[in-house]
């Protein structure tokens, strides 16, 4: 089955309340299955929407409700950068989402790359798969860790989390977390979840807005060649677990299957 898309006139008063919705419900399920909420989530501009959508005011129903310390947040891709450099995803998260979490309510947990291994990619990428082995059970008893939810970002290229066109890291099969040191979006230095990571979550939500996304959405739907992007193997391999949460500005013209 192909990919769920919606595509909202507006960003702030239907997209937000929308994947608000879809959160919350991976979040609930999550719960139930096993009291805790993993969740992957990448940079771009995916941190800001995602605030948007979380920090909104409550609608006093039962299943509305962001339970923030039951929350596991891990980063999809990151930069090797200090985790306060303007780079980090992890800066960006923290600045959009974490740090305007009321002070009062309880804190979600964050794992975040280990600074020791700014010099050395690969070392951050086994360091951090280490983390997602010690969070997800050892490495002979789970083939490939099981995340609640990811939540992804498109890039102009096609490119998602830091798995690129073309690139060989699209390939790699065996590792969780890989290291890559040519990223053609700045900086070349980072860590990516691999693909087959991706393709096994749970849910997989993509978010994709603006009319800077029109071309590259048209592409990746429309096209053979765009159905070998990494967001088009995303959508190819994962089918109906993924949905994207879009508006208008970017679907303009796009005809989805
Ligand atoms: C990164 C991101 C990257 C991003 C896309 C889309 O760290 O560079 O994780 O994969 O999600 O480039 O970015 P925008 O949402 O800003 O277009």
């Amino acid at each position: 089955r192909p990919p769920n898309l919606y595509s909202f006139t507006d960003v702030d008063k239907e997209l937000a309340p929308n994947l608000r919705k879809y959160v919350l419900e991976q979040q609930n399920e999550a719960l139930k299955r096993h009291g805790v909420f993993r969740v992957a989530i990448s940079g771009g501009s995916l941190p800001k929407t995602l605030a948007k959508a979380l920090l909104a005011l409550p609608s006093g129903s039962e299943e509305d409700k962001v339970e923030f310390d039951k929350w596991e947040i891990f980063y999809a891709d990151e930069r090797c950068v200090p985790l306060t450099h303007e780079d980090s995803n992890h800066k960006l998260v923290q600045e959009e989402l974490l740090n305007k979490i009321p002070k009062e309510m309880p804190q979600p947990k964050v794992f975040t790359v280990d600074e020791q291994y700014l010099d050395n990619a690969q070392e951050m990428a086994d360091d951090y798969e280490k983390k997602l082995v010690s969070v997800f059970a050892a490495r002979d008893s789970v083939k490939l860790p099981l995340f609640d939810l990811i939540l992804l970002g498109c890039g102009p290229d096609g490119h998602t989390c830091s798995l690129f066109p073309d690139h060989p890291l699209l390939r790699e099969t065996d590792a969780w977390v890989l290291s890559i040191s040519d990223s053609p979006k700045p900086p070349p230095k980072r860590i990516t979840l691999s693909l087959p990571v991706v393709l096994h979550g749970s849910k997989i939500g993509f978010v994709a807005t603006g009319g800077g996304k029109k071309d590259i959405l048209k592409k990746i739907f429309e096209t053979e060649e765009g159905s070998e992007l990494p967001c088009g193997l995303v959508n190819k391999g994962a089918g109906e677990k993924v949905s994207w949460f879009c508006d208008s500005a970017a679907t303009e013209g796009v005809s989805f299957p």
